[in-house]
């Protein structure tokens, strides 16, 4: 039987004095890259309505695309744990709602966790995913389901609002959350949180002083050429790259160039069809005849 994954990484954080990396996945390829990568969880954000589905905002994201992506991303059977959002609207109205979308992305998609935006304002639902046995994730700052609420994508808890944070991140540790992602606030700030709660923070332009961070994964790897916030670090430019390489193709074909010889079936070519995949597309069509 496979292991199951498991939320220990974030458990065990504290104890172990150890940083948790965590990125965002939506799909097969992305979970898998993450995990060969080496991060320690994976999060099914719903940025995926910006960056997969071409949304403004996150707000127009539902449960059904949720699922959609979470399930694909434990299709990919990477082990790690998946921690997926809950989207909005969905943990707004009765929390009876609230743990019935949960148990979808939980029982359907094969998540070991959600994520909500907000404090004490969700202590309800937070209590109703607990009672229902599904770990949940806080989330704080700049929630970008807040954003008509905040008035724009803006850095949170400055000044005479930094005390206010504090109790919402102690709120958030004493209802049950397991961990809390901290967006988008002044580094002392998420510092101070951090001291003053016994679960781990992780941080996303919230400074070095949580206990681990969190990226989107298109973010990272430089695939959306025209977005960078401060808080991003792009380790590569591979939307510069895919241009060039499609760039590459649509010439190649123009000149007659691709496909040659070694991309050509001919009456007889033995079984060189194609390399063996762990699961491309027709089923890697390694010796493929006939
Ligand atoms: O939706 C998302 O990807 C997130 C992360 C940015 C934390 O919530």
């Amino acid at each position: 039987m496979a292991k199951v994954p498991s939320l220990d990484v974030f458990y065990r954080a504290r104890r172990n004095a150890r940083r948790v990396v965590v990125l965002t996945a939506y799909d097969v390829p992305s979970a898998r890259l993450a995990a060969k990568g080496g991060v320690d969880a994976l999060l099914v954000g719903d940025s995926l309505g910006q960056v997969l589905l071409g949304y403004d905002t996150t707000l127009p994201v539902t449960v059904a695309d949720m699922l959609h992506h979470t399930r694909a991303v434990t299709r990919a059977g990477t082990g790690l744990p998946v921690i997926t959002d809950l989207p909005y609207g969905s943990f707004h109205v009765d929390p009876r709602q609230t743990v019935e979308a949960a148990l979808t992305l939980v029982r359907e998609g094969g998540a070991q966790a959600v994520k909500l935006e907000g404090g004490r304002r969700r202590a309800d639902h937070i209590a109703a995913l607990l009672d229902a046995e599904i770990p949940v994730m806080g989330h704080l700052g700049l929630t970008p389901q807040s954003l008509h609420r905040l008035g724009g994508y803006r850095v949170q808890g400055r000044g005479d609002r930094a005390a206010a944070m504090v109790e919402e991140a102690q709120f958030l540790a004493a209802a049950g959350c397991f961990a809390m992602v901290l967006e988008c606030i002044p580094a002392d700030l998420a510092t101070r949180i951090t001291e003053a709660v016994d679960v781990p923070t992780i941080g996303i332009g919230a400074g070095a002083g949580c206990d681990g961070q969190v990226l989107v994964f298109h973010d990272l790897l430089g695939l959306l050429a025209d977005f960078q916030p401060r808080f991003v670090k792009r380790y590569a430019e591979l939307g510069r790259d895919a241009e060039a390489a499609i760039a590459g193709f649509a010439d190649e074909v123009r000149r007659g160039v691709f496909p040659a010889q070694e991309h050509t079936y001919g009456e007889k070519n033995g079984g060189t069809a194609g390399k063996k995949s762990d699961g491309g597309y027709l089923g890697g069509l390694a010796g493929e005849e006939g």
